[in-house]
């Protein structure tokens, strides 16, 4: 079965798997590299929160609002979003999982770190593991390489991941390869590179290093789809 991807740029996809439209990290109006996409446009089921960082949640509540989607993230991201008018939360913390309509969530651990632009604390960033009818994908949110991935990769059956590619402020494509060895994995889509001068990769390198072991690095454009 194929899962279908739309990037939106940054660290933002919108996943349609299960049945259902679910929206990561919705950072698009102010990336001057998704200009072109129209966030009014935007259908999300669910809008799942890796952390509170700005450059992860800047379109989260307008989307959340305008579609009545169900917002997902740890405790303190299901908070500040209740303070700000958004009803329609699911709090998770890492660790535990809970059985959706379109698969079962598992919210991983992700080593970074997490406050609001405003200042308030965001609790621990994360990722998720999602088990879905039509693919088994692991969004890991901002993260650096760590040794717990292993344990993931033992337990989790993952078709696609979604890395931090970009480096500086995450893995770079080096440890993306390491992570990706360690949670057993050999497709994976490239995420947070190019939208700031830190994080600008070369395509081709990155690409090259996943296909000489064997792995595919997919780095997709914003606005493009993809179907895995
Ligand atoms: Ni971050
Ligand atoms: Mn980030």
């Amino acid at each position: 079965m194929k899962m279908q991807i739309t990037y939106f740029g940054h660290s933002c996809f919108q996943v349609v798997a299960g049945g259902k439209k679910i929206l990561f990290d919705p950072f698009i109006s102010p990336n001057p590299l998704a200009a072109h996409i129209d966030i009014q446009s935007i259908e999300a089921d669910y809008i799942f929160i890796s952390h509170a960082h700005d450059d992860h949640t800047a379109d989260a509540l307008t989307i959340a609002k305008r579609t009545n989607a169900v917002l997902v993230g740890n405790w303190e991201v299901h908070r500040w979003f209740n303070h700000h008018g958004v009803a329609n939360t699911h709090p998770m913390n890492i660790g535990g999982s809970w059985q959706f309509d379109f698969g079962r969530v598992k919210m991983i651990e992700a080593v970074h770190s997490s406050s609001f632009s405003d200042g308030t604390y965001g609790g621990n960033p994360s990722g998720y593991y999602m088990e879905t009818a039509d693919c088994n994908f692991y969004y890991a949110g901002d993260t650096a390489l760590y040794n717990g991935m292993k344990l993931l990769g033992r337990y989790a059956k993952i078709d696609t991941a979604f890395l931090p590619i970009g480096d500086n402020f995450t893995m770079g494509p080096d440890d993306a390869l390491i992570a990706a060895k360690y949670i057993k994995c050999d497709k994976i889509i490239g995420m947070h590179f190019d939208t700031f001068g830190f994080i600008k990769i070369d395509h081709e390198a990155a690409k090259k290093k996943f296909s000489n072991e064997d792995r595919k690095l997919i780095l997709m454009k914003p606005g493009e789809m993809v179907e895995v």
